[in-house]
């Protein structure tokens, strides 16, 4: 039986490690309450929790994150578009994620947003440094760019980068599994890549995500590389689960299919009317 003084116990000796002393407070006690009660002992409880924090977040974060460097040279290149793309690219180089899209980072959001630009607004759920991918999305001038994270020193950073890249918007620490935050209604929402990672914390949690988003189009994708290339097998599965989340919402979704990415525009209706199917239409690639 846990107490809360395990509990407490567990979410110190997580945040005493210099790895996760930023992760979200609530994403710590809201894995290590679940742990608590699936293991013997509060060791392995925290054994548990720091796995699990590694497997969502710390194994594509950066080794050694430079921040306030990174934001010295966006600085220095505001207002040159050719300087900030150059910085901007690599600072997006220091995340896995971010790292595996700089071959697509034009052609994807350029692609899957063509018919949504010039975009105003934008909500990035689970944004890594996805944001600082800006200047290749077909934003209107001064568009306004939310996003949310679990690492409290990296959504600071981008906080600041987002006027350096001529952007308004609010940037959250936010365990996304336990709700959204806050925020007002945008033209399109990106989930990129983290699907895999929501499910990990919470399985049924993307669904209610993805119908709480207050945006009609949502941008999902999911990564589909293995050594040398894109897995077959993750394509197939990935598609599969897609079709799994649109069984019983009336949603259009086109797909796009990049070398390191399986990405999907989905579009809410208008209004919420029956339940017919989704209908999947293959889009460019
Ligand atoms: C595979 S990375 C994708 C990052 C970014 N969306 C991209 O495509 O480059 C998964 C991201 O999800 C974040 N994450 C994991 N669990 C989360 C949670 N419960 N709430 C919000 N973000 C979470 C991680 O910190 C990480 O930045």
């Amino acid at each position: 039986m846990q107490t809360q003084d395990e509990l407490e116990a567990l979410v110190r000796a997580v945040q005493s490690s210099a790895k996760y002393r930023m992760v979200s407070v609530d994403l710590i006690r809201s894995i290590g309450a679940r742990e608590l009660l699936a293991r013997g002992s509060l060791r392995d409880a925290i054994k548990a929790c720091k796995s699990k924090l590694h497997q969502v977040g710390a194994a594509y974060m950066p080794a050694r994150a430079q921040y306030e460097r990174w934001e010295q040279s966006l600085r220095a290149a505001a207002g040159d578009q050719t300087a900030l793309r150059s910085a901007c690219r690599q600072v997006l180089a220091q995340h896995a994620s971010t790292r595996e899209r700089l071959p697509i980072v034009e052609a994807i959001f350029q692609r899957t947003l063509v018919e949504l630009a010039p975009v105003e607004s934008v909500l990035d759920v689970a944004c890594g440094l996805n944001p600082l991918a800006a200047p290749w999305m077909p934003l209107a001038p001064a568009a306004r760019y939310d996003a949310c994270d679990i690492y409290a020193d990296m959504v600071a950073f981008i906080r600041h980068c987002l006027p350096l890249m001529g952007l308004s918007g609010d940037v959250a620490v936010r365990d996304v599994t336990d709700g959204l935050p806050e925020r007002p209604p945008a033209d399109v929402a990106l989930l990129l890549k983290a699907v895999p990672c929501l499910e990990q914390i919470d399985k049924g949690c993307v669904p209610r995500i993805l119908d709480s988003l207050p945006t009609r189009h949502i941008v999902v994708s999911y990564p589909v590389r293995s050594l040398g290339g894109a897995d077959r097998r993750m394509v197939d599965n990935y598609a599969a689960h897609m079709r799994s989340l649109l069984q019983g919402r009336n949603w259009l979704c086109q797909r796009f299919d990049f070398d390191t990415e399986l990405v999907f525009l989905l579009e809410k209706p208008a209004r919420p009317s029956g339940t017919a199917e989704a209908t999947l239409k293959q889009g460019a690639s």
